[in-house]
């Protein structure tokens, strides 16, 4: 009789331990924290490869909406990067809470033929929001945020300062929506555009504050592009 409770009893312990195990391999799995992927955050070190295989983890995530996680309080330093989908998901989501800035200078940035610093590529229903700031440093000649070929995009909240040519650059995407994004260049910037659309549909940017240099021209705008 008292084998038989043991028994009981240890299957019983089986069960809690392996099912809650389960449940948190389940909930780490949702989250992927480029921290937890090597990123450093001191602002000095390059943390492109880090972020590359959070970025690899989380778009091979058999999860019904992942999310990429770029946490508060730390400053991650990044060099042209392409983050390339598809993804498993067609829900994918990027929390940008931190910062993200470019190299000081051109002559500390790896691929110098570059002409893009961050860029999108192939990745369906990607949502980018968060109440951070990616910031070029004054970097010259590239797009800083580059969308290539993201249907069903959303672009929110965030604030991206200093690039010398174009903030945003979407190209190739059909459907998006960018809203309460505040893009913010000094008044005395060189040729900086906001937010530039190229061979793509039903975009719609609202509610946001576009600061982009010449004549520090404020825009509130609310267009429909279709
Ligand atoms: C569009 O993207 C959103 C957010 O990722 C997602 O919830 C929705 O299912 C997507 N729609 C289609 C048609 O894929």
């Amino acid at each position: 009789m008292q084998d038989f409770v043991r028994g009981i009893l240890i299957i019983f312990y089986i069960v809690v331990v392996t099912s809650s195990l389960m449940i948190n391999i389940g909930e780490s799995k949702r989250n992927f924290n480029v921290v937890d992927y090597g990123a450093v955050g001191d602002g000095r070190t390059d943390d492109s490869a880090a972020f590359l295989s959070a970025w690899k983890a989380f778009c091979e995530a058999d999860e019904p909406t992942p999310k990429l996680q770029i946490p508060k309080g730390k400053t991650f330093l990044l060099q042209p990067i392409t983050f390339k989908g598809p993804c498993k998901s067609r829900n994918v989501r990027v929390r940008i809470l931190g910062n993200i800035v470019a190299p000081a200078s051109v002559q500390a940035w790896k691929d110098c033929k570059s002409n893009w610093w961050l860029c999108f590529r192939d990745v369906n229903g990607l949502v980018i929001r968060g109440s951070g700031t990616i910031d070029g440093r004054g970097s010259a000649w590239w797009k800083a945020l580059q969308l290539n070929n993201c249907n069903n995009f959303t672009l929110r909240e965030f604030t991206i300062q200093n690039s010398q040519q174009m903030h945003i650059y979407i190209k190739n995407c059909n459907v998006g929506s960018i809203s309460n994004i505040h893009v913010n260049s000094p008044a005395d910037s060189p040729n900086t555009d906001g937010i530039n659309l190229a061979k793509s549909t039903q975009i719609h940017i609202h509610d946001s504050l576009i600061e982009s240099g010449i004549l520090d021209l404020i825009f509130l705008i609310l267009i429909t592009i279709c």
